[in-house]
């Protein structure tokens, strides 16, 4: 991407030479709500990113320039606190490396990116990521790949104030091209599987819509969860929170507790139960029975957890007589975004046209459709001449 345009920018304010770090965005095939649960998620990057242009600047101060808005903001390391915008999430990232051991120093950055916002893709983590990554390598740090996670997932919850799981994170830093991750979010034990879609492309579908629930409804299902395990634990005393619970253990609470509670606990038991399958298929390369997960994903987001909107479900409708679709479903948090769709590869094209034209007439909005491609994680390089 523009990582010419943010040298020459950085080079233009702050005339010195920056080191390049760079977060992609991602897509999660399957698993979705079930990190913060201890269960398992599916995600892998792609090639949309975020890019940081950064350098030592020998000050006590941050200096930051966002190119897409065109806007720069400043602050003092010595009172980082929590505001508005975007400039929130650089000291976040700051701040909470610096608990994890990386000494902070004043520096100056340019960064850009063309992991759409609001668009279920991780823009923020991306930022989080990056910065972070870049962060460490400016500083002669020896944070982890791990620890960059988990300090980006707490400038999440403690800087833009959402509970995340550690997903989008996780995805952000380790992911490799042409592979997806089954992380266990318990353990965070990891491995990487090929997602061979030979003859087939990952198709989001933007809504173009955020619905200002997102963040607010995000942190109620985290407690809906939790007061589901307080239910069960008193018949299952050995059970931490819902990745410990099956299917059947489940069904045993169905009338046995608050319906709203019982029907996103079920939700997520059977999320975790449906990526063990979906990874199956994967493995053995049976895209059909994959997609039909996919699907089971979505009608359980839409009914039970209730994290979808009337944008989603009419993507996914669109998609349901459809030969070239093998799986459709709303992707991230909810509320808005993208949906993420398994489609033939002879059939894109028209695909993206007959859904961009479906939304326009059923829903009076425009959709952006990206074909995207899993490319690597998170990383530093040395700058290119501007
Ligand atoms: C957001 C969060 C993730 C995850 C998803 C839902 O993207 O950041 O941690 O919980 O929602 O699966």
């Amino acid at each position: 991407m523009q990582t010419t345009a943010i040298v020459a920018k950085f080079e233009e304010l702050f005339k010195k030479e920056p080191l390049i770090s760079r977060a992609p965005g991602r897509v999660n095939i399957i698993g979705e709500h079930t990190d913060y649960n201890d269960g398992f998620v599916l995600p892998a990057s792609v090639d949309k990113e975020m890019v940081f242009a950064i350098a030592l600047n020998g000050t006590d101060t941050v200096n930051a320039f966002a190119l897409d808005l065109n806007e720069q903001d400043s602050f003092k390391l010595d009172s980082i606190v929590p505001t508005e915008g975007w400039i929130n999430y650089i000291k976040g990232v700051v701040a909470e490396t610096a608990k994890k051991g990386l000494e902070p120093q004043g520096f100056d950055v340019v960064f850009a990116g063309d992991v759409p916002l609001g668009a279920g893709m991780s823009s923020s983590a991306a930022l989080e990521c990056g910065l972070a990554t870049g962060l460490n390598k400016l500083f002669n740090g020896d944070l982890s790949k791990l620890d960059i996670v988990l300090a980006s997932q707490m400038s999440e919850h403690n800087y833009a104030g959402v509970k995340c799981g550690i997903m989008d994170q996780f995805a952000s830093t380790y992911g490799q091209t042409n592979k997806v991750i089954k992380l266990d979010c318990r353990t965070k034990e990891y491995e990487y599987h090929t997602l061979d879609i030979t003859g087939h492309k990952l198709v989001l579908c933007n809504t173009n819509v955020t619905h200002s629930l997102a963040s607010s409804e995000y942190n109620t299902r985290r407690e809906q969860c939790e007061a589901g395990v307080e239910v069960i634990k008193k018949k299952y005393p050995e059970i931490i929170n819902l990745r410990d619970v099956t299917v059947e253990m489940m069904k045993e609470f169905e009338g046995e507790m608050d319906q709203v509670i019982y029907n996103r606990c079920s939700y997520v038991v059977e999320e975790n139960d449906r990526l063990e399958k979906a990874c199956e298929f994967m493995d053995k390369g049976d895209l059909v029975n994959l997609g039909k997960m996919i699907y089971g994903s979505h009608e359980g987001l839409s009914k039970k957890y209730e994290v979808s909107c009337p944008e989603l479900d009419f993507l996914v409708e669109q998609t349901l007589d459809d030969d070239s679709v093998l799986g459709a479903r709303m992707m991230g948090g909810g509320f808005g975004g993208c949906t993420i769709n398994l489609v033939k590869e002879d059939a894109v094209d028209a695909f993206i046209d007959r859904m961009t034209k479906a939304y326009k007439d059923g829903m009076g909005k425009d959709m952006l459709a990206y074909v995207v491609v899993i490319g690597p994680g998170a990383r530093t390089e040395e700058a290119v001449e501007a």
